[in-house]
């Protein structure tokens, strides 16, 4: 299918990168596609006065000429929703890589157009809906098995509502085969199970409601100490190789969302070649499914074009609202957020707007607010419970936290992952800052984890309080050294060893530890803070923290996260035990000797 292009006598005057002014724009519109030079680069209408236009052009602008023709589409740039979305892999304006490898042979061709989804292949497409009915836009017309994992709901798009005149058998379908036809106040409407979006508007909802979920992610100091909800924002700022990326898969392989969209924004090209690698390799924990079944993936890497790179995040956001509107969780990955905002400031630059602070555009804020806010828990149209839970990596420069990007992408984040070089440096890993992090999310899903574990918000408080007094404690040890110190203080320092090698650190590559249930987690948390209150008692009652520390039990605690899987809780139940006894041993020693 190609796009019908309107004939103007619109040529290109200048050329500056990826920003290119032209004349004959009259009636051009704000952020309208068109297409430039011979070879049709995709360009976007970004600024327009009298009958110029200034617009940007995702394509390499090499070679290009002044006096190279424009075409004009009528259209903003849009992207196409419908089945074959999902096990895809994009670029920034949403051309199948795949696609475009069949055809060129290699990477894009400039000017290179495919369509996003495939057009010929049929779809097994089951009505939900009889002639007769009335609907409006959200309902759903019928649905298609797009993978093992993605049922798709094909809805009436926004603004469409009418009563149906008549709705296509069950049955094999294309794309762009008619599946219903309603009737409309403005007059009979085919619908079919393609609909089109423009990527820098939002897709209506009915109204956003409260996160009452944790999006859980198998990531025990997420889960379980800084916890997203479904539906929530959170952002992982880090230094240069502080493990941003790693946690990101980390994420986007084990969250409990029913489906991925992880945009590529910026980074190494062999960064994406590993997720485009791994990914279709990786199964889905809770299906045992391919991952790529229920995730969508978006690659713009650094070297392309920045125009591309700066709209893969509307493009990114828009597939996710549309599974949204079905009524689905989605989680949106965006690696890195920086990257992103250095395609802002190098657009901006060329267009010779103001810059504000560091050469970022005044408009930075409003742009990283746009798009977090378009992640939320939601009613849709439909009247159905979806959400869009949105990650951003962030790559302060020289790992510092007070640069523009940090600063105000906490402004509209509420949960913030803050890696530490030093922890990266001493390969704990995830390098996430126990004392610099947070979660606004504790409160709205402390209920759904009181389900399941009844304790989990006094274990969390308590761990924490532990690695506070820890941190206070490091101070007089740098000081005056460790030996000065009680017993009772040292515990602490023990204690909180144990916590950050058995259950803080989390390596992504131990098979049995790189997804960590939220019952494991509890368990091997219960047993580590119940060690602390025994011990606590038994130092009180004079026992020495050398007793404490010589229990045969310790090293199988620390190691426990390694040795027992997910379905082995009934194993660190019988650690638990056999500690429990060694404590009662050294309880009896102690037995009334405590002052
Ligand atoms: N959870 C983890 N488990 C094990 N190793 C990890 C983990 N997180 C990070 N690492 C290690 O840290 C290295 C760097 O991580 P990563 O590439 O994610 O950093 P980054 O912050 O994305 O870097 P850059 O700034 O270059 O984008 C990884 O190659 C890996 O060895
Ligand atoms: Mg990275």
């Amino acid at each position: 299918m190609t796009v019908e292009t309107k004939p103007v006598a619109a040529v290109v005057t200048r050329i500056s990168g990826p920003i290119v002014t032209a004349s004959g724009m009259r009636d051009a519109q704000m952020y309208e596609m068109v297409q430039v030079g011979d070879a049709g680069l995709a360009g976007e209408v970004v600024r327009l006065q009298g009958d110029r236009a200034t617009i940007q052009v995702y394509e390499d602008t090499t070679m290009m000429k002044p006096g190279a023709p424009i075409r004009r589409t009528g259209a903003p740039l849009s992207v196409w929703l419908g089945p074959g979305l999902v096990g895809n892999i994009y670029d920034g304006i949403q051309r199948p890589l795949p696609g475009i490898r069949a055809r060129s042979g290699a990477w894009i061709r400039r000017g290179e157009k495919v369509d996003a989804l495939d057009t010929s292949k049929r779809w097994l497409f089951h009505p939900r809906v009889k002639a007769g009915d009335t609907v409006s836009a959200g309902a759903v017309l019928g649905a298609v098995d797009e993978t093992a994992l993605v049922e798709h709901l094909i809805m009436i798009p926004p603004g469409v509502a009418g009563v149906v005149r008549s709705v296509a058998a069950e049955g094999e379908y294309t794309l762009l085969d008619s599946i219903a036809e309603l009737d409309t106040p403005d007059g009979p409407r085919k619908l079919t199970l393609l609909q089109k979006w423009p990527v820098r508007q939002a897709r209506p909802i009915r109204e956003r409601i409260r996160i009452t979920e944790p999006l859980i992610t198998g990531q025990r100091i997420i889960d379980t100490f800084f916890p997203l909800g479904k539906g929530g924002t959170a952002a992982i700022p880090g230094g240069f190789g502080t493990g941003k990326t790693v946690t990101q898969h980390q994420l986007a392989k084990w969250s409990d969302a029913d489906l991925i969209v992880y945009i590529g924004c910026g980074e190494r090209g062999n960064e994406m070649t590993e997720v485009l690698r791994e990914f279709p390799e990786l199964k889905d924990p809770r299906s045992g499914r391919p991952l790529m079944e229920r995730t969508i993936l978006i690659a713009n890497t650094s070297n392309m074009p920045v125009a591309a790179r700066e709209v893969s995040i509307y493009t990114g956001i828009t597939l996710a609202e549309y599974y949204r509107d079905q009524g689905r969780n989605v989680a949106v990955f965006a690696d890195s957020t920086s990257r992103w905002a250095e395609a802002l400031r190098e657009l901006s630059a060329r267009l010779e707007e103001m810059p504000a602070e560091e050469g970022f555009p005044a408009t930075l804020p409003t742009r990283l607010a746009q798009f977090y806010e378009r992640g939320g828990a939601v009613t849709t149209l439909s009247g159905e419970r979806g959400s869009i839970s949105i990650v951003g990596a962030v790559s302060p420069p020289g790992g510092d936290f007070s640069e523009p990007v940090t600063q105000h992408t906490r402004r509209f984040i509420r949960c913030f992952w803050a890696l530490d070089s030093e922890l990266a440096n001493a390969r704990h890993y995830p390098s996430i800052h126990w004392l610099r992090s947070y979660s606004e999310y504790v409160e709205d899903i402390a209920e759904w984890w009181g389900k399941r574990a009844a304790d989990w918000g006094e274990l969390r408080t308590e761990a924490l309080k532990v690695l506070q007094r820890e941190e206070r404690l490091q101070q007089i040890v740098k000081l005056v050294g460790p030996d000065v110190l009680p017993d009772s203080q040292r515990l602490i320092l023990f204690l909180a060893e144990i916590l950050k090698n058995g259950f803080l650190t989390q390596s992504a590559f131990d098979e049995k530890d790189m997804y960590c249930s939220p019952e494991r987690q509890m368990a091997i948390l219960r047993m580590i803070l119940t060690l602390y209150r025994r011990g606590s008692d038994l130092i009180q009652a004079g026992a020495p923290l050398v007793k404490l520390q010589q229990l045969p039990c310790i090293q199988q605690i620390v190691r426990a996260k390694s040795s027992f899987g997910n379905d082995e809780l009934e194993a660190i139940g019988t650690l638990e035990t056999e500690m429990n006894s060694e404590l009662d041993a050294l309880a009896k020693e102690y037995e009334g000797k405590g002052s």
